[in-house]
């Protein structure tokens, strides 16, 4: 059973508990002329998740379906969403769709965004950011709404637990003790350090984002850019080269 929030004026999140993994996945909804999907959540949510979509909007509206990076949680169900949605169209990275998208994942040809594009929906605009290996992925991506300064940030943030759907009180102590915890077992190297990690993190806080809508975890608000820039700190202290 999802929840759905709206953490932002017609941002709606909706997340879903699962105990095995201790893990909320999360999805964003944009209500606007064109409503955006951003994540799909992996196939076997599918039903929930269009169900919670229901809740706000005519799932069949859908018109944008955006996502990071190819795995599971992003895009497993977009050919579901495609196939209910037959205006929709998928939004990722040029290289996501060049490399991945188009072949194997999409019904349809996806828009592939370059580095600055921006995407309006109706009152709301979308900036398109490549971010490769930020979080995770050579394909990945980001979208910024410039309107509401709401940075849609996939794997950034990622917190455990069934948490709240927003919060203003620093979440960078769950995010840090993700990064550890998972390090000592088989998820590992979830996120990359590479020589692009600390300039992307820098570039996102340029943006002065209010609100940070993470996959896994409470949406922040507040001070993002002051979050990104501890973030870089923590993901330096955690998953940097050890001297
Ligand atoms: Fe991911
Ligand atoms: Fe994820």
């Amino acid at each position: 059973m999802a929840t759905v929030s709206e953490i932002a004026p017609d941002l709606f999140r909706i997340s879903t508990f699962v105990p095995d993994f201790n893990l909320q996945f999360n999805q964003f909804l944009v209500r606007d002329a064109e409503p955006l999907l951003f994540h799909t959540g992996p196939r076997g949510m599918f039903a929930a998740v269009r169900d919670a979509v229901a809740t706000v909007l005519d799932p069949r509206t859908v018109r944008w379906i955006g996502f990071s990076h190819v795995e599971a949680d992003e895009c497993g169900s977009l050919p579901e969403w495609q196939a209910l949605a037959p205006q929709s169209t998928a939004v990722c990275s040029l290289v996501g769709k060049l490399v991945s998208v188009d072949d194997c994942m999409a019904t349809r040809p996806a828009l592939g965004m370059q580095d600055g594009e921006v995407l309006i929906t109706g009152k709301y605009r979308f900036r398109f950011l490549h971010t490769p290996h930020v979080p995770h992925c050579w394909e990945a991506g980001l979208l910024f709404e410039e309107t509401q300064r709401t940075l849609l940030c996939s794997d950034l943030f990622h917190q455990a637990g069934d948490v709240e759907a927003s919060t203003q009180a620093d979440v960078l102590g769950r995010c840090r003790q993700v990064l550890v915890e998972y390090q000592q077992g088989p998820l590992a190297n979830y996120m990359p350090y590479s020589t692009l990690t600390d300039p992307t993190l820098q570039r996102l806080a340029a943006l002065q984002p209010k609100t940070l809508a993470t996959m896994h975890g409470s949406a922040f608000v507040g001070d993002g850019a002051r979050a990104l820039r501890d973030l870089a700190v923590v993901l330096k202290e955690v998953l940097g080269p050890k001297s």
